[in-house]
């Protein structure tokens, strides 16, 4: 399809009724909330991995906690990169409607296949948890956690073939009507990126490292976790970022190479930037790797930083390959609704902020103690605000809904 009815496709499929607030706010969170989407798909990929590995040493009492720990890792990663995933999920088909609706629709097979594919994957790996627990636990175990982890990896490329489909509208006609015949089947992958796909898996082996070596560092205060133990995890955490960050740079520039040379990737700073952060970081975990102990808390944030990178980098991107087509967030119709934005507005700060820095500093302090943990005033106080917000919230979000029902009905 030539280039001026691609731009008129895509801004005939744009919601015709606009969107609720201006796009660059959608624009910000959809960046901002697929970073903590993607660092816990990093972390539980690396752990299921390592959970596997460890297991297959298993007789070694340290790969054997390991594998252990791992296990229990990824089980409550996969559930939190889920929720995680549903903030950016909201914000990208807001403004990139167009782009991430017929994608979906190509290949909507895989869309629906992805949530059986997770709920199979989830189940075998919760079953590989089950039964992980001691150094006698039966070996046939291991096949289960492979599947888990194979679902895991198959769902990361259906969201990938997703993302990357809806950046070349140009052939989406070609790919619904092959040979000039409709195909409704939504059967088909109908491109994909391997280097794009490798670099988020190369990621995954940095942060996990990084994730690793802040273990390592986490639970010196427990008595039940042997400094020799903290300190082979935290050491292999560090070969494994080494790893990690030298196959990321290599992936990126594979993939830079592989954006058309029209886009002129290689001119833009994000680029630079993020292959310099690369660099630094690299540095950062090769100085370390002689003396690991407490580096986790410094190279974990340097990962949160670099994820934040891949972020934009990703927009960057995606609205590089809209340009030819006029596509700009910025043109879309805007049709201000201020109750429901404002309500979402508190919600984000008052609910999500109090109550999920009320989760995270109660896991944070109960995981550093042995046993039963006595919340402290502050845990206690912040828990006590976020109960409170949660009902004003509720009261809030009823009354406006009556009221507006009210109001439209009266
Ligand atoms: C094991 C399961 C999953 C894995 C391994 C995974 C992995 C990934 C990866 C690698 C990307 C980047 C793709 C690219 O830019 O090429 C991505 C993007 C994304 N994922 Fe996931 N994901 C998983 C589950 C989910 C779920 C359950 C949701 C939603 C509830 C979700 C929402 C998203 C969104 C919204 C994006 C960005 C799409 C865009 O920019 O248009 N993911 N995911």
């Amino acid at each position: 399809m030539d280039v001026a009815t691609t731009a008129a496709m895509l801004h005939t499929l744009q919601d015709p009724t606009g969107i609720p607030s201006h796009p660059l706010i959608f624009q910000v969170l959809m960046v901002f909330t697929w970073v903590p989407h993607i660092l816990f798909v990093n972390i539980s990929l690396g752990a299921a991995l390592m959970g596997l590995y460890a297991f297959t040493k298993r007789s070694d009492p340290y790969w054997h906690a390991l594998s252990e720990a791992m296990t229990k890792v990824a089980k409550v990663g996969v559930s939190l990169l889920v929720v995680l995933g549903v903030a950016p999920l909201l914000f990208t088909q807001t403004i990139y409607d167009p782009q991430w609706y017929a994608s979906n629709l190509l290949s909507a097979s895989w869309v629906i296949g992805f949530i059986f594919t997770l709920t199979i994957g989830y189940l075998a790996w919760f079953a590989f948890y089950l039964k992980n627990h001691g150094e006698h636990a039966p070996g046939w175990i291991f096949w289960l956690g492979a599947f888990g982890l194979a679902m895991f990896l198959l769902d990361g490329f259906i969201m990938h073939m997703l993302t990357y489909q809806g950046l070349h509208p140009e052939q989406w006609l070609e790919w619904y009507t092959p040979g000039g015949h409709v195909d409704m089947s939504g059967a088909g992958i109908h491109a994909y990126e391997l280097p794009r796909f490798g670099f988020f898996m190369a990621m995954s082996v940095t942060v996990f490292g990084a994730f690793m070596i802040a273990y390592g560092d986490y639970f010196k205060v427990r008595t039940d976790r042997s400094p020799a133990y903290l300190a082979f995890a935290r050491s292999l955490g560090n070969n494994i970022a080494i790893t990690g960050t030298a196959l990321q740079v290599v992936f990126l520039l594979w993939w830079l190479m592989d954006v058309p040379a029209e886009l002129h990737i290689w001119a833009h700073p994000m680029t630079w930037l993020l292959l310099v952060y690369l660099g630094v970081l690299f540095a950062a975990v090769w100085v370390a790797r002689g003396e690991t102990e407490g580096q986790g808390y410094r190279l974990l944030p340097m990962s949160v930083g670099m994820a934040a990178l891949v972020a934009i980098f990703r927009e960057v991107l995606r609205m590089a390959y809209m340009a030819p087509f006029q596509y700009n967030i910025l043109d879309y119709k805007v049709n201000w609704d201020v109750p429901s934005f404002v309500l979402f507005l508190f919600t984000i700060i008052g609910v999500g902020g109090l109550m999920g820095g009320f989760i995270i500093t109660l896991v944070y302090k109960a995981g550093r103690v042995k046993g039963a943990y006595q919340a402290d005033a502050t845990v206690a106080k912040l828990g006590t605000g976020s109960v409170a917000a949660t009902v004003i919230w509720v009261m809030t979000f009823l009354s406006v809904g009556i009221w507006i029902w009210l109001r439209n009905n009266g």
